[in-house]
């Protein structure tokens, strides 16, 4: 025992000695690197070392400290994308909103020139997801996100899928285009609505839909999304002498460089186009939200030179986000599935950026008191590339002698009409009735919900209308519904063929793994991965139901607050009812150990994958080995047991020819998968 113990302890000293060791390393290449422009290391080694911290800090969470080099790459470096450095950072712009802000601009830059004139270049400003694209003897060879400027993603796979960015083109130079790829406004309305009827969660703008869209693991959704790409940089040993140049170039080998690009000689010019594109700007097909001023001389550009992140010779001037006047006609109230109640304002439809508003959020009832914002009054509202417009304040002028103060109601709008109260330190009231039917809705839409039980056509739609009919009073009710199913065919907007479909989703939700059930359930600040923990840790509910507060906080990244929603929640016997009844239905309550009885043959392996796999995804890949006992791991040691190579394979391939290490086809992965 005693043994035991201390070899843990010296694996831990060993794995913390050598991070520290690590994270020196890089700091000290990266400064090397960025600020001093003498890399000390090849970008190769540099890859391998960062792969290694990453690994060992995921094998050792307790030891990931904030500032770990590996945080610099953010939330923006999903685990199963590799990391990728930039050859040159990408960096951002400065933003103004003030013309005169942009005639400093202008100034610096002809002092920084001493005196020389410059000529610009105007471009829109795109909203969307910047990238990068390098190519090799004219093939696009990797793209990369932005990521924190100096690590992205690799997104190739995702990147091959834009249709207007050339695979390969007739030339044999090696060269970088980057750019931004967006999504049409009409694009993404129409994706958001079949999502609203899928029951699955809707994106706030053409942004972040793009952004959620290349980071998809599955190449082959992203394919289904129409993205575009516009370009505005391009890097070659043979490069033309200014900017506009390049662009015509890029244009010349087939990229699509945008809506409208013109060469400014004098300040006045560059206040023009400003001008012209604020009142066109909504007539065109995708979001900008500003205008993108450049110098147009490369060797100018040389000269003027960096500050912090950004170009000193390149502003973003952007546009005020537009507001319109209408009146409020009434504020309702939301109830969402914690029971938080927030204000809504119901607006005279009024025409603003593009598209008909006719509600808003109001936030909270501070915003509304602070605001002073009452029934009756002239507002503003601003859209601010959101799609959910907000109020932003009241016209005093406008208001009229009798307007009386808003004041928050003291009942729940459902038709129980149960207190609502406001704990302590709450930005939110609530309504703490566990019947409250607006909940219970908000419930089952959640259960619904794509990263819970996935049950596709159970949106907030059909909730609605099953919930009113009493075909749904609970989440438990789903999977009764197969009872039900000719009256559902029966009823208006239905038919055969979508009540069979419905029936076939709500089977198929059953095959959900433990986790997802766990997550579905909705046990409040119990989200997707704190389900994912409590799996893995019980293994099944009722191992889980028993757990107490020591137990669960016992578990790394459960503290106190999930620990006690947990308890609250299976003390509940209603609660306690309706996991019963899922049960009965044959949801997942334990991890399955499907494979030949909990067989683990690839116990104490470990893999590494490397290239791209032809008939899986490499987080397939991953699942099914973990799932019979493997482990997948970013890099290459002498402790690898195999190293699968599928196209393309990165610098990992040829670590395992010189370690000597097993080398596994994709087909001879199979093999071993047993498939
Ligand atoms: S040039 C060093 N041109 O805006 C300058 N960027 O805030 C590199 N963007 O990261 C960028 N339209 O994602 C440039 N015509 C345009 C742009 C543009 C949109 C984005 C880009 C960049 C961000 C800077």
């Amino acid at each position: 025992m005693n043994d035991e113990l201390s070899l843990f302890d010296s694996d831990d000293k060993k794995a913390e000695n050598r991070i520290n060791e690590l994270s020196a390393l890089i700091n000290k290449y990266d400064k090397a690197y960025y600020a001093d422009a003498t890399p000390l290391v090849s970008d190769r080694e540099y890859d391998e070392l960062f792969r290694e911290l990453q690994d060992l800090e995921a094998q050792f969470p307790a030891l990931k400290k904030s500032d770990s080099p590996t945080q610099r790459v953010g939330s923006d470096a999903l685990e199963s994308f590799e990391s990728v450095r930039h050859d040159k950072p990408m960096l951002s712009l400065q933003n103004t909103y003030s013309r005169k802000e942009l005639s400093e601009f202008f100034r610096r830059v002809e002092e920084g020139l001493e005196g020389d004139k410059a000529e610009y270049v105007c471009e829109l400003k795109y909203d969307g997801v910047a990238m990068s694209l390098r190519y090799r003897k004219g093939k696009l060879d990797i793209a990369v996100t932005r990521g924190d400027g100096y690590n992205g993603d690799n997104i190739t796979a995702n990147a091959r899928t834009i249709r207007n960015i050339p695979l390969s083109l007739n030339v044999d130079h090696d060269f970088e285009v980057r750019g931004e790829v967006y999504l049409e406004d009409q694009t993404f309305r129409e994706i958001n609505r079949k999502r609203e009827e899928a029951g699955e969660k809707i994106y706030a703008n053409p942004r972040n839909l793009t952004a959620g869209t290349l980071k998809l693991l599955d190449s082959s959704q992203v394919a289904s999304r129409p993205l575009k790409m516009v370009c505005y940089y391009y890097d070659a040993t043979e490069m033309n002498i200014t900017h506009y140049g390049n662009t015509g170039k890029l244009k010349e080998l087939g990229f699509p460089t945008g809506y409208d690009l013109r060469l400014c000689k004098t300040a006045d010019e560059v206040f023009e186009f400003i001008d012209e594109w604020e009142s066109k700007r909504h007539d065109i097909p995708f979001a900008i939200d500003g205008i993108v001023i450049k110098v147009n001389s490369l060797e100018q550009q040389r000269l003027l030179g960096f500050v912090a992140r950004s170009p000193k010779w390149a502003i973003a001037y952007k546009y005020e986000a537009e507001t319109a006047r209408t009146l409020l006609k009434d504020i309702k109230l939301q109830v969402g599935r914690t029971g938080a109640v927030t204000p809504v304002a119901e607006l005279e439809p009024v025409f603003l950026s593009g598209s008909t508003v006719s509600r808003a959020t109001l936030h909270n009832v501070d915003f509304i008191t602070d605001k002073d914002i009452r029934v009756g009054d002239t507002v503003m509202v601003q859209k601010g590339g959101e799609v959910i417009p907000k109020v932003i304040g009241h016209v005093p002028e406008l208001r009229s002698a009798d307007s009386k103060a808003w004041e928050f109601p003291a009942l729940c709008p459902c038709k129980r009409q149960s207190p609502l109260s406001r704990p302590e330190g709450e930005a939110n009231y609530y309504c703490n009735d566990p019947q409250c039917p607006w909940q219970i809705r908000r419930h089952i839409e959640h259960f619904a919900s794509r990263n819970a039980m996935y049950i596709e056509g159970l949106g907030e739609k059909v909730v609605e209308q099953f919930t009113e009919l009493g075909l749904l009073k609970d989440i438990s009710d789903i999977y009764r519904l197969h009872e039900r199913r000719d009256e559902i065919a029966a009823l208006e907007r239905w038919g055969d063929k979508s009540a069979d479909k419905l029936m076939t989703a709500i089977e198929k939700s059953k095959e959900r793994p433990f986790d997802k059930v766990l997550f579905a359930l909705g046990i409040r600040f119990i989200g997707e991965s704190a389900a994912g923990l409590l799996a893995n840790h019980f293994k099944n509910i009722d191992k889980l139901m028993n757990a107490t507060e020591e137990e669960l906080t016992g578990i790394y990244e459960i503290g106190e607050r999930m620990a006690k929603s947990v308890l609250d929640f299976f003390a509940d016997e209603n609660e306690q009812r309706i996991v019963s009844r899922l049960r009965e239905s044959g949801l997942q309550f334990e991890i399955s150990n499907d494979n030949s009885g909990g067989a683990k043959p690839l116990a104490g392996i470990s893999f590494v994958l490397t290239g791209e796999l032809e008939n899986m995804t490499r987080t397939e890949a991953k699942e099914k080995i973990t799932a019979l006992g493997g482990k997948v791991t970013g890099s290459v040691s002498k402790k690898t047991g195999y190293v699968v190579v599928g196209a393309n394979p990165g610098s990992k391939y040829e670590k395992a020819q010189k370690l000597g290490i097993t080398i596994l086809s994709e087909e001879e992965l199979n093999t071993k998968l047993g498939s």
